[in-house]
Order: C-alpha cells, then sequence, then structure tokens
C-alpha cells in the first residue's frame, strides 16, 4: 500500500511510487522514532507551507536562514552545507514571540528541530539530539517529581541539559512557585553555560517574562546572552487550518 501522508513528502523521490514507497520504508520509521524520542507532538511533525502576513516578511527570511541548506565543492565534490548544524554547534539560539497566537511560532520551532534532525543524518548517531518540551506540562511536571523524583523525571532533566537542541514551547504562560523557577534557571543556565542552542516560544516579550512574578530577571538575562529575538505580528492562522482539514 502506497503511504498516504509522509514526513518526508516534500523531499523524498520515492513517495508515491508504488513498488518503493509502503509502510514498510525504514527511513519512515527512523524518522518516526526519532520524532517520538524528541518529544515533538504529531501535528507538527509534518511540513506546513506557512504563508506570512507581510509584516512578517522579514521575520520568516531571517528564519529561513535558519533551515537553509546549500551545496559547496570540497575538493571537486558535492556537499550540503545545512546552516541549522552550523548554529547549533554555535549555541545560538531564537526567542520566538507574539502577543497573537497562532500565527506560527510553534511551527516555526518544530520545522527548525525537524531541519536539524534531517541535517545530522536519520540515524542521529543513535542519541537523541533534539527536544520538544512543552513548558507548562514541563514545569508541572517538575512539581509532580519534587520530593521523590522518578527515573523517568531524572533521565528527562539529563536529557534536557545534554542534547544539542531544545525546543521550550510557550514559556511564560504561568507564573511558577519559587522552587520550579529556580529549577528552571539552573536548566537554562546550565545549557548557556555548555553553549548549547535553545529555541523559545511565548506568548509574552523577553521584558514580561523577566517579571519577578513570571519567570525572574535571572532567567530572561541567560535567554537575551544567547537568542535573537523575533516578535511575530501576523494574525491568528489556526482557523485556516481547520478549514483545511475538513476539505
Ligand atoms: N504563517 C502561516 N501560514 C499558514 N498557516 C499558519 C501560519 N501560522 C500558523 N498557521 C497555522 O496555524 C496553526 C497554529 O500555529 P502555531 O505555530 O501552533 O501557532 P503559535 O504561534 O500559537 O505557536 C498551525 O498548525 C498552522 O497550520
Ligand atoms: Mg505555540
Amino acid at each position: 500500500v502506497v503511504m498516504e501522508d509522509c514526513y518526508a513528502k516534500a523531499y523524498c523521490t520515492k513517495f508515491g511510487d508504488t513498488v518503493q514507497c509502503n509502510y514498510e520504508c525504514i527511513a519512515y520509521h527512523q524518522m518516526n522514532t526519532i520524532f517520538e524520542l524528541s518529544g515533538l507532538p504529531k501535528r507538527y511533525r509534518y511540513e506546513l507551507p506557512l504563508r506570512p502576513d507581510s509584516v512578517d516578511l522579514p521575520k520568516y527570511r531571517e528564519l529561513r536562514e535558519w533551515i537553509d541548506v546549500h551545496r559547496v565543492e570540497v575538493d571537486g565534490r558535492p556537499k550540503y552545507v545545512h546552516n541549522v548544524v552550523d548554529k547549533v554547534n554555535k549555541g545560538l539560539g531564537l526567542f520566538l514571540w507574539s502577543d497573537t497566537k497562532g500565527n506560527g511560532k510553534t511551527s516555526w520551532a518544530a520545522k527548525i528541530l525537524q531541519a536539524y534532525f534531517r541535517a545530522v543524518g536519520v540515524l542521529n548517531n543513535m542519541r537523541t539530539r533534539g527536544l520538544f518540551i512543552n513548558v507548562p506540562e514541563f514545569l508541572e511536571d517538575m512539581r509532580r517529581n519534587m520530593d521523590t523524583p522518578s527515573a523517568e523525571h531524572k533521565r528527562l532533566v539529563d536529557l534536557i541539559t545534554e542534547v544539542d537542541l531544545v525546543v521550550f514551547d510557550d514559556i511564560g504562560t504561568e507564573s511558577p512557585t519559587k522552587w520550579v523557577r529556580e529549577q528552571l534557571y539552573i536548566i537554562i543556565n546550565k545549557r548557556y553555560s555548555e553553549g548549547k542552542a535553545c529555541i523559545f516560544t511565548s506568548n509574552i516579550s523577553l521584558a514580561s517574562l523577566g517579571h519577578e512574578e513570571i519567570l525572574g530577571d535571572r532567567i530572561a538575562s541567560r535567554i537575551t546572552g544567547f537568542c535573537d529575538m523575533v516578535e511575530f505580528k501576523g494574525t491568528d492562522r489556526r482557523e485556516g487550518e481547520k478549514e483545511r482539514r475538513k476539505n
């Protein structure tokens, strides 16, 4: 049976081929495993054509820079250079924010994470190279594990500090307790000190996030230290998605 949809639909030369494209495809299952391990939600695993509102055009250009792939010749042989690898290796980061929801912040963060997985190869060197963390859920997980942390929680915290790239989605939506804030600071500070890349998405500006009752200026100043600020000004596009799914 030929696959109806695939993560690699946009670029796989076998996609739709009656002989080569089917549910036994090893590359597909490898990608699936990588996505599962990364925690990337299912709806963000597929290539989405994102069309910017005109106010956001320059920002899209800046973000495309992150996922750009170009061909160079090395000793007469073609080689593909993935910008995302270079940026991740340099420990650069992004703070994608907007007052409006549904204008593509999480979609962009997911796009960059996908581009990174693709660039480091299907096998990811057999280790988790990137994580997608839903911050409100993670803070809740920390609260639950405050007294006697489960093995699973400890493993997650270790991974968050170790992997090459972490997406912290929806940071700043609540005001956590002092203890939880401190734990989050330790994690972000560790990544910052080790020069590891982070991408944040938020519904508030970094200045608001720095208020004591939200996350505090220590976290905000770490983020300023290694992230470029990108403010999205486009309108909410979620409705459009619902229509597309119905049709
Ligand atoms: N620029 C865009 N072009 C097309 N669809 C978009 C765009 N931005 C957002 N969407 C749609 O809206 C949905 C929500 O986007 P998301 O990235 O989750 O928003 P948020 O900015 O709140 O994180 C996406 O699944 C996508 O289908
Ligand atoms: Mg979002």
